[in-house]
């Protein structure tokens, strides 16, 4: 088969290095991919946004299978758009990718359907929004509504404090559009973890557990960041959670949105946490997550081709999705700078080094090739995974593999996984 891969991340890499193990595959492209995935997939020059050039170019290549890693273009149609001209493609369609692209929609449907959350109010009216505060606890949480890159949800600590982030939200429009609406919710405290679950419309089979550091800095500090390393398992979610969410919270988000016409077909990734009332969805995303991919599918013992396909044509039943009984932690090596500005172009040395030690899988994430040789090009620049014979190995193995590698100004946390 030949399948394309949309977009441009570390997800996408981790995703198109799976997908090279699989004997089903001959060839991998991908939309528009970085240096790194060029090692491995042909890359293309179309945007993620650019449905019509990318339909174009799977039937002029006749390309088998699409597989889109981002929410932007999942959220903006483009499963609808690929299915309409009879194209394969793994992913929801717009009405169900509206988990991730609506926090309000998500919320609502978690009420209707008594699917544990924190309590919430949404407002379009900026001063109804401020009258609710003024009335409320602290700290409470602000989501901007629509899609953010991570960034539109502000925990505020006091009125004052509530009052600035409503108005950055919904007056300055930090988050565009996205502000139109918000999630004003209940501060919740406990554990965060995340599970991933391949699901076709019917069945839905969850992943091995990670948990995320979205914060910049050790110790769970600095700005936040679109993650700055995972790891796998969590070291929270047990068995017995895990039955419990299934019957609480996995089934009956996906029967949830049969009922209302929006059968999913993709990943539906849960954002948990484990409060002293037991667990409770923090955020739904529409596809897999970045950089929790890094350290999941490197568990994954089964063809995701396989899955993919099933996941599309309906059989995720028929399907017998296995992992490996290890560990893996991913510590992404940033531009210093990041989440802010940061500059680019530094050459990334060592890379050969790490990638031949035993254990260690080198994601790129923000990199291009230039001259032959690999430079930083992005914030977060590569993942760094250590697959170990359990967690703590996973994460000692991982830290070998990041002294090996070096650019000027690279940050990286050093706690990941030690919490
Ligand atoms: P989200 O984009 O919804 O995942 O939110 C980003 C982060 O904000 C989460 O990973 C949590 O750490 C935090 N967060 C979101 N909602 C809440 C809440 N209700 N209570 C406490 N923390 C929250
Ligand atoms: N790492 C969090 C996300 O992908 O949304």
């Amino acid at each position: 088969m030949k399948v394309l891969v949309v977009g441009s991340g570390g997800r996408e890499h981790t995703i198109c290095w799976k997908l090279n193990q699989s004997p089903k595959v001959d060839k991998i492209y991908c939309a528009p991919g970085n240096g790194g995935i060029g090692q491995i997939a042909e890359l293309v020059s179309i945007g993620a946004m650019e449905f019509d050039k990318l339909a174009d170019f799977v039937k002029e290549n006749n390309i088998d299978f699409t597989v889109v890693g981002m929410d932007d273009p999942l959220v903006g149609g483009i499963v609808d758009k690929f299915e309409a001209e009879g194209l394969k493609i793994f992913g929801p369609k717009a009405n169900a990718a509206i988990i991730e692209g609506s926090k309000a929609f998500s919320k609502e449907l978690m009420k209707k359907y008594n699917i544990p959350t924190a309590a919430y109010e949404t407002f379009d009216n900026y001063e109804n929004a401020l009258e609710y505060i003024k009335k409320g606890d602290f700290p409470v949480v602000l989501k901007a509504d629509g899609l953010a890159l991570g960034k539109g949800v502000l925990i505020c600590n006091s009125l004052e404090e509530a009052e600035e982030g409503l108005k950055t939200i919904m007056v300055d429009k930090k988050f565009g559009e996205s502000g139109n609406k918000v999630v004003i919710e209940e501060f919740l405290t406990g554990q965060e973890m995340s599970v991933l679950s391949f699901c076709d419309g019917k069945t839905i089979v969850p992943m091995v557990s990670a948990q995320d550091h979205k914060r910049a800095l050790d110790g769970d500090k600095g700005l936040n960041t679109g993650g700055m390393g995972t790891f796998s398992p969590s070291r929270v979610y047990t068995k017995e959670l895990a039955e419990e969410c299934m019957e609480t919270i996995y089934k009956p988000t996906v029967e949830a949105l049969n009922k209302e016409g929006r059968t999913f077909k993709g990943i539906i990734f849960f954002g948990l946490m484990l409060t002293p009332k037991g667990m409770k969805v923090i955020e739904y995303n529409a596809r897999f997550g970045d950089p929790e991919t890094q350290v999941v599918l490197p568990r994954l013992k089964t063809d995701l081709m396989e899955i993919f396909e099933a996941c599309v044509d309906g059989t995720l039943d028929k399907v017998n999705v296995e992992w490996y009984d290890n560990g893996a932690a991913c510590v992404v090596l940033a531009s210093g700078g990041y989440p802010e500005s940061y500059k680019k172009g530094y050459e990334i040395t060592g890379l050969d080094a790490a990638e031949k030690m035993d254990n260690i899988i080198v994601f790129h994430a923000g990199t291009a090739l230039k001259d032959g040789k690999f430079v930083t090009n992005g914030g977060r620049v590569l993942g760094i995974t250590g697959i170990g014979k359990d967690l703590d190995d996973a994460i000692k193995i991982a830290y070998e593999g990041v002294k090996a590698v070096d650019f000027k100004d690279k940050h990286f946390r050093t706690d990941i996984g030690i919490k």
